[in-house]
């Protein structure tokens, strides 16, 4: 049987004071040395820096995530047996909605068309459908042997992937995948088979509201025609209406993609890279509300800890799902009123939530022609400390700082008693601007990395300003999830119209930032920036582990696009020296338009993922 006992400390009230780094070491089991076979592609390579004898041997001291996850997850023949209990269950749903066509169905189609008619301001810029935003018609099966420049390093080997919204239709998940194996290199890409897709296939249309629509009366009619059709059966919502098109994560053998207001789609990786939807997961029908886009996995514990957030009460669930993925009770979280919150972090100990004043707020979208969650610029930031394992939230300790809104945490740990969270904080935000549609909005707001500390004892909270404007999407080495760690990768933008990632920094933790300046250039805690070039626009940078303990000896991977030849690659950058020259460039077929949030999933995790 299933036991779903636990709300203790997997890691024993013993591991609370020590760091992780103290017995990382005991997980380094040995590896052959490395050794490279030169591609053909090598053989021209445009990159002569990259000569392979510049590329260090394979040490004996391995640390990854993967091989983490791996110790934990094989480390007994009772967690084997458990893994062959969890295939015969059934938490994988096949997503079949059944729409119908009909007399309601062209009755609203009709009166949709003559409120788009009316009412619609055709004056707004479309950004996302101009440029390399523009929508990929159709998937790309997979395409073997792409030109590799340079050389794709062995930790590399797996599948790097991005999802982001191809606005067929609302933006739907579509995912690019790279499989890397033996230094060659394959190209897919696949929707996410969401019910969202499926209907609006059954119809040859868009059928469900956009986000982007919700503004103003406009926004309030096109929601109730989406209430209209469901209630009417034209639609069905029994899977939700997500897109599935916001981030990917990896856990219990299992690649999700993620949109925070539906429930996990799972995606298998297949054996030559290709990528198909399983279905979607409610954990053994215990989830039954959204589930953040960016839940956290321990990579000592290998546990996820994941929220949802909502419009109805209670506005915030935590939920906790153990390694072998059993997810424990609701955790109902106490908040005024409702908000949006994009992330959260975790500490060892701690789960941090962030009680920002992002509103839902319908009433202004129709009034004052907002959009459906608008910022409050009157209200205070408020930070919530809970125990991991609580089984409410009577033990959660609030925070207040001054106003802002946050999108993307970078990391959190504890030093002594305070809760540190690394974080990327914005002021003046409006969600207008993640559209694009308003250029002075754009220009107005900020985003910079920044240090918050919670003291626990003394309930007392504090910030220091790390950067200039403007950085986003912070990645780390992410086996350091939860403890103190040193280096931030983190998107430069530049805001034309429409922000673009014209560079990836990497910030130095133990440096002093250089506050002074008002643009991120090199100096402080600045310790590199890469440039992607005139015209050429890069994305969320995954950061992969080589092999050895060092936190930042290892590889950037990301997508790249250049408008001025409208071709799109991936590049590989030594995250160490955050040198100009790409250790690998994968030339792609086609242009890959920009998207969201990227993970790279490791051939350890693709092998474990055929036991699901
Ligand atoms: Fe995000």
């Amino acid at each position: 049987m299933l036991s779903l006992s636990p709300p203790s400390n997997p890691r024993g009230a013993s591991v609370r004071h020590t760091s992780r780094l103290h017995y990382r070491h005991l997980l380094l089991p040995k590896r052959p040395h490395y050794s490279v076979t030169a591609t053909k592609h090598y053989q021209n390579n445009p990159y002569p820096h990259n000569d392979i004898s510049n590329h260090r041997p394979w040490s004996l001291h391995r640390f990854s995530p993967s091989s983490r996850w791996r110790r934990l997850l094989l480390n007994s023949v009772s967690n084997q047996t458990f893994i062959a209990e969890k295939l015969s269950d059934d938490s994988i749903l096949p997503v079949n909605p059944k729409p119908s066509k009909g007399f309601s169905s062209k009755l609203i189609d009709l009166l949709e068309a003559l409120v788009v008619k009316f009412m619609h301001d055709t004056s707004l810029p479309l950004n996302y459908l101009s440029g390399n935003f523009a929508p990929l018609r159709d998937e790309t099966p997979p395409v073997k042997d792409l030109p590799v420049h340079g050389f794709l390093p062995e930790c590399l080997n797996g599948e790097f992937l991005r999802v982001g919204p191809n606005p067929k239709f609302d933006g739907d998940g579509m995912i690019h995948g790279v499989r890397i194996k033996d230094g060659k290199a394959t190209y897919v890409s696949r929707y996410v088979k969401t019910s969202r897709l499926k209907q609006e296939e059954f119809f040859g249309a868009a059928k469900l509201m956009k986000i982007g629509d919700l503004k103003g009366i406009f926004g309030l009619l096109m929601a109730n025609m989406q209430h209209l059709r469901t209630k009417l059966k034209v639609l069905d919502d029994s899977y939700g209406n997500g897109t599935a098109n916001t981030a990917l994560v990896y856990h219990h053998g299992q690649l999700l993609a993620l949109q925070e207001t539906d429930k996990p789609y799972v995606i298998k990786v297949l054996k030559d890279g290709d990528l198909q939807t399983l279905g979607m997961i409610d954990y053994n029908k215990k989830l039954t509300h959204s589930f953040t886009a960016h839940p956290k996995v321990d990579p000592v514990t290998g546990e996820m800890f994941t929220f949802g957030y909502s419009h109805m009460p209670p506005y915030l669930i935590y939920r906790v799902i153990s390694k072998d993925g059993i997810m424990h009770d609701p955790v109902p979280i106490t908040i005024s009123e409702p908000i949006m919150m994009h992330d959260f972090a975790i500490t060892e100990n701690y789960s941090i939530f962030m009680d920002l004043p992002m509103h839902f707020r319908p009433k202004e979208m129709v009034k004052e022609k907002k959009m459906l969650y608008s910022f409050d610029p009157t209200k205070k930031a408020r930070f919530g400390v809970l125990p991991r394992y609580a089984k409410d939230d009577l033990m959660i300790k609030w925070f207040e700082l001054p106003n802002c809104f946050i999108f993307h945490n970078a990391n959190a740990w504890e030093e002594d008693e305070e809760v540190v969270l690394i974080t990327c904080r914005l002021e003046n935000p409006n969600l207008d601007m993640v559209s694009g549609n308003d250029e002075e909005v754009l220009r107005s707001f900020s985003n910079e990395l920044y240090e918050m500390r919670f003291n626990m004892k003394t309930g007392s909270a504090s910030q220091k300003k790390l950067s200039a404007s403007s950085v986003d999407f912070p990645r780390i080495n992410e086996s350091y999830t939860g403890e103190k760690q040193r280096y931030v990768y983190g998107i430069g933008t530049f805001l034309d119209g429409i922000s673009k990632v014209t560079g990836i920094i990497k910030f130095d933790l133990h440096a002093e930032a250089e506050t002074s300046k008002t643009m991120l250039q090199i100096g402080g805690n600045i310790k590199g920036i890469y440039k992607m070039g005139h015209g050429i626009y890069g994305s969320d940078p995954v950061y992969v582990p080589r092999e050895t303990a060092e936190e930042d000896d290892g590889y950037l991977i990301f997508f790249v696009h250049d408008e001025n030849t409208g071709k799109s690659c991936v590049n590989v950058i030594d995250a160490k020296t955050m040198s100009s020259e790409p250790v690998a460039v994968v030339e792609l077929p086609h242009r890959v338009p920009y998207g969201f949030h990227a993970l790279f999933v490791t051939e350890e995790q693709l092998q474990e993922q055929t036991l699901i």
